[in-house]
């Protein structure tokens, strides 16, 4: 009984040196940088910023887990691209046939990219992981999003910059992307698809090398593992998630909006105890910051495009809010 006793006083002072150590960084993480931010909540912060940057000067070990759906191509959200999508004439966006009346959202088109934008690709996601594989205290999660087309490479620059590669998270969705005739000549060769129709997402999972053992780990920084679903119940590598909801997109009309019903299973898993500051790089419209906030969690977020950090402030709260039914 004794040694129950001190196990459970000791585990309340690792806890809450952990809790400490995390409202403390909090305050400097939120303050980080001269860029514009807004404060959403106590809990979560947007900043006006260029993710590489940002990055660049934060002090190592402020963050403990990152969820993140980067510009899979670079290129889509580059000024010109962007503006022939906000003008609805494609170029990397393609516009899906509206085959049933409804109207359907833009997707980016990555088997337009180039060698030279592939290799750039390469070059931004290691400089990316670099700055991540920094900042992350030691045993930090990486949840990152992909497409199967650009997945290896992406994933790829990550383990080069030091990350362990720890699996997948397969998204089971459908979305419209592949399936197609050939342009053109549909009819000819009405019996052939020119790729296979997309019925999932690649997210890949990369953990920061930890220190020492796991539960040393886990005890000194809060991380290494991933939080379980229930006592009975671990954290899986498929989720069936449906696309975005229209209630979301009225929400946040981004062109790439994530699910809440999906992030906040994703972002739950990323904190095994609970404790820490999740950061998203490429925040969009706050959907991984609100997901964090619903769940309790601290969260800090960079967004470098000014229309949509402002859509993100005003989306944060109803997101936060969403209830799932
Ligand atoms: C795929 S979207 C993420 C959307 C997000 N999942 C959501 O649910 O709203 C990528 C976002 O990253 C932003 N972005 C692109 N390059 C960036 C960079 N270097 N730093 C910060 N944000 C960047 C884009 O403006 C875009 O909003």
């Amino acid at each position: 009984m004794k040694i129950i006793a001190s196990d459970a006083g000791r585990a309340k002072s690792w806890r809450a040196a952990l809790v400490d150590r995390q409202n403390e960084l909090w305050q400097r993480v939120r303050n980080h940088g001269e860029q514009r931010r807004h404060h959403l909540s106590e809990r979560a912060t947007g900043v006006l910023a260029d993710a590489v940057q940002w990055l660049a000067e934060l002090p190592e070990h402020s963050i403990h887990a990152v969820v993140t759906d980067p510009p899979y191509g670079i290129v889509e959200f580059e000024e010109k691209n962007h503006r022939k999508l906000r003008a609805g004439r494609g170029g990397v966006w393609r516009i899906p046939p509206s085959f049933d009346g409804a109207k359907r959202s833009p997707l980016p088109r990555f088997t337009v990219l180039s060698q030279e934008e592939v290799s750039a690709l390469y070059n931004f996601f290691g400089a990316l992981a670099y700055g991540l594989n920094r900042a992350l205290v030691p045993g930090g999660h990486v949840f990152l999003a992909s497409n199967p087309l650009l997945s290896t490479m992406t994933f790829h620059a990550f383990q080069r910059a030091g990350f362990e590669k720890r699996g997948e998270i397969i998204r089971l969705v459908q979305t419209l992307r592949g399936g197609d005739r050939p342009k053109g000549a549909e009819r000819e060769f009405s019996e052939v698809s020119m790729m296979a129709r997309s019925c999932w997402e690649p997210w890949g999972l990369f953990r920061k090398p930890f220190e020492g053992t796991a539960a040393d780990n886990l005890r000194k920084w809060g991380t290494g593992g991933l939080r379980r679903i229930s006592g009975e119940e671990p954290f899986k590598d498929v989720i069936t998630c449906s696309p975005t909801r229209g209630v979301e997109r009225e929400i946040a009309p981004h062109p790439s909006l994530k699910p809440q019903r999906f992030l906040r299973q994703i972002v739950r898993a990323a904190l095994p105890l609970g404790i820490g500051i999740v950061y998203d790089p490429f925040a969009g419209s706050t959907s991984t910051l609100a997901a964090a906030d619903h769940l309790g969690y601290h969260a800090i977020g960079t967004e470098r495009d000014v229309t949509y950090f402002a859509m993100g402030c005003k989306a944060f709260p109803k997101l936060t809010a969403l209830t799932l039914g």
